[in-house]
């Protein structure tokens, strides 16, 4: 298969908001290092990582498990793979890299042998059935593997209240129409199966044991560097054009005049633009 016949295989809507994963990845890295950190990975383990986006977290986890462990990095999108891979070779361990194209949809990954820890950030979520996303996983797992799933925490607050530009409030108003359009987005396609609750009951109903969690605090205080500031810029655009359909036109018609970088109101200019969030990552482990 040729990479553009397999790059096809990605579905709209399953992939990350921006056009530079790997821009945002380097924002979140620390976050996403202790996210991992209740993985324990060790030298010659057999790791997973579902969804991997531009490669951030496969590259730490490669190198966690060395010269005699493998990673295999699982995507339904050959870019994100592609991406991941050049990750890799710039960090020197793509030898430990195992490239799969796979698509959660159609059950577990092909991984012919136990998996030590399996690692999936911001990725189940996108999937029809997240039980049976989540089960398919599990079974995975060799007695005492453990599973991680980064999803959910708190949405970002990047603005001050009142920018002095439309109403104060407006990235409050902003979650609340993003809620609607992805509420309609997940349940809008077929077979969609409302999940009716929590990751940690999921992954026990799973099967897996001592199912907890852990956040990660991500907090960029203004005045933000070039680079952080492009993320979020870019992740906030990102946002409001999914959000438009649900959003009072007031407020549609002040982000346009905040995101306008020919404007006079470019929030790119203002110092006073902060990253406040927190993720949240759910751990639980085969029964031994
Ligand atoms: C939002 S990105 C998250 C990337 C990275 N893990 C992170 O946390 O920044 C979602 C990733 O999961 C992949 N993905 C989404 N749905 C998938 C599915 N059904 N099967 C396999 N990969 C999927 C996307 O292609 C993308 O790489």
């Amino acid at each position: 298969m040729t990479s553009t016949e397999q790059s096809k295989i990605a579905r709209p809507g399953t992939g990350t908001s921006t056009d530079n994963p790997a821009a945002a990845e380097s924002v979140f890295l620390d976050s996403t290092l202790q996210l991992l950190s209740p993985l324990e990975v060790m030298e010659g383990d057999v790791v997973v990582d579902l969804g991997p986006g531009a490669g951030s977290a496969t590259v730490a986890l490669a190198q966690a498990v060395g010269e005699r462990g493998r990673v295999y990095a699982v995507d339904l999108d050959s870019t994100m793979l592609e991406a991941t891979m050049t990750a890799a070779r710039a960090a020197g361990v793509d030898g430990r890299i195992r490239p799969i194209l796979h698509d959660l949809e159609r059950g577990a990954p092909p991984v012919r042998e136990p998996v030590d820890a399996l690692w999936s950030s911001a990725c189940v979520h996108h999937t029809l059935d997240w039980e049976a996303s989540v089960r398919a996983l599990a079974r995975l797992l060799r007695p005492g593997g453990v599973l991680c799933l980064a999803e959910g925490g708190l949405p970002a607050r990047c603005l001050p209240w009142d920018v002095g530009v439309g109403l104060p409030g407006l990235e409050i108003r902003l979650d609340e129409a993003h809620n609607r359009w992805s509420t309609q987005w997940f349940s809008g396609r077929a077979g969609a199966r409302r999940p009716r609750r929590g990751w940690a009951e999921i992954m026990t109903a799973a099967g897996l044991t001592a199912v907890t969690s852990r956040t990660a605090l991500v907090d960029y205080p203004a005045p933000l560097s070039d680079d952080v500031r492009t993320v979020v810029l870019d992740e906030l655009a990102a946002r409001v054009n999914r959000a438009k359909p649900y959003l009072h036109e007031n407020d549609a018609a002040a982000w346009e005049l905040l995101l306008d970088p020919t404007g006079a109101h470019w929030l790119g200019r203002r110092t006073d633009l902060a990253l406040l969030t927190a993720r949240t990552a759910f751990w639980g482990r085969a029964p031994r």
